[in-house]
């Protein structure tokens, strides 16, 4: 089967053909026809995430149809959970935890072989496309936003760097809560289309003083991904009490942290990272019953990948990046 796996090579994603996977007892084969991107597929690519194991096939998001395993499934449009061994404690992840597509063989591939509890029956309102760019942004935007931003009626919310693939799903779930929802963007269009979803402003980051801006309003929830200095600027709006929940760090570190702001203000920086089974199970019927759909930037054929990453590196994209894998 063909297989986009992470090489030593200068080029370091290559297509390549590997045998296709055989399934254990309680796994399920699955014919993957959409996959979609993740900013750690970039990160592998560039060497930039922890235990890289070459020869791995990169993907942790994908859409397809179960040719083998139990009967109950054979046969059945799927989504994958990405999750690989949470654990049994909701509030964070076991030590063994890793995430589909980096120890595990993932799905940038025409098949693989995932226990049968990592399935769950695709939405019906997404198509193959939308569906594929489900599992890890919405998870991670559902727990960072809903679950520990408490997003929601009477609330104002600000998700930052809103092009981006877990945003846009961040700032859908905010917007179907109640809340107010706000976000900030290096591009103007961006922001309008985001006034368009829902969103009743936004901000470029790009201008020095937006934050002076937004601190007019005042934010119980900032649902960021970028860290760095902005961190600061963060802190200068959110409301007394409020949260500023952090599921990434594009950015990098902050050069320096305002603390006097930060225990003056009440406020709480919380790490989030992906979410529990239980969550991927919420977060597909809050999507279910919101009728929610990921935002597409643009579908690639598989034998395109590398345009798909490079448009991924560039940054320049609005929500999912998405590769058909099979007809
Ligand atoms: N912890 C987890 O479980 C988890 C899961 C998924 C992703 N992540 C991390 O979250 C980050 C985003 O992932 P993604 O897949 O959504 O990537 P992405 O699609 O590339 O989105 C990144 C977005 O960041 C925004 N951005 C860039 N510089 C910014 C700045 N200075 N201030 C504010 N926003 C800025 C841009 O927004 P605009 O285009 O609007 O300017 C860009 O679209 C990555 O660091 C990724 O590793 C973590």
């Amino acid at each position: 089967m063909k297989a986009i796996v992470i090489t030593e090579e200068s080029e370091p994603i290559q297509l390549v053909d590997i045998p296709k996977p055989e399934i254990k007892k309680g796994e399920c084969l699955v014919q993957l026809k959409t996959a979609a991107l993740n900013r750690r597929d970039q990160w592998i690519r560039e060497g930039m995430y922890p235990g890289i194991r070459f020869g791995c096939v990169l993907g942790s998001d994908g859409c397809g149809v179960v040719e083998e395993g139990p009967d109950e499934w054979v046969g059945k449009e799927v989504i994958i959970n990405p999750n690989v061994d949470w654990g049994s404690i909701e509030e964070v992840q076991s030590a063994n935890y890793s995430v589909l597509g980096m120890p595990k063989n993932g799905t940038l591939a025409e098949y693989i072989a995932v226990p049968s509890d990592r399935l769950q029956v695709k939405p019906n309102h997404l198509n193959l496309e939308e569906a594929a760019a489900l599992p890890l942004a919405g998870l991670t935007a559902f727990r960072a936003t809903i679950m520990k931003g408490m997003a929601g009626k009477g609330k104002n919310v600000l998700v930052t760097g809103a092009g981006g693939g877990v945003s846009q799903l961040a700032l859908t779930f905010a917007v179907a809560s109640g809340a107010s929802v706000y976000v900030t963007s290096g591009s103007n269009h961006k922001i309008g289309t985001c006034i368009q979803m829902g969103a009743s402003g936004g901000f470029n980051y790009k201008g020095e003083n937006w934050h002076k801006e937004a601190a007019v309003i005042g934010f119980d929830t900032v649902v960021d991904s970028t860290g760095g200095n902005q961190l600061n600027s963060y802190l200068k709006i959110i409301r007394p009490g409020g949260r500023i929940v952090m599921y990434g760090s594009t950015a990098g570190y902050p050069e320096k942290l305002d603390t006097f702001r930060l225990f003056w203000s009440q406020a709480k920086i919380m790490g989030s990272t992906m979410g529990s089974d239980s969550e991927f199970e919420q977060m597909v019927a809050s999507v279910q019953d919101h009728k929610i759909k990921p935002t597409i930037d643009q579908v690639f054929a598989l034998d395109d990948y590398l345009q798909a990453f490079d448009r991924f590196k560039e940054a320049d994209h609005f929500g999912k990046i998405v590769l058909t894998i099979t007809n």
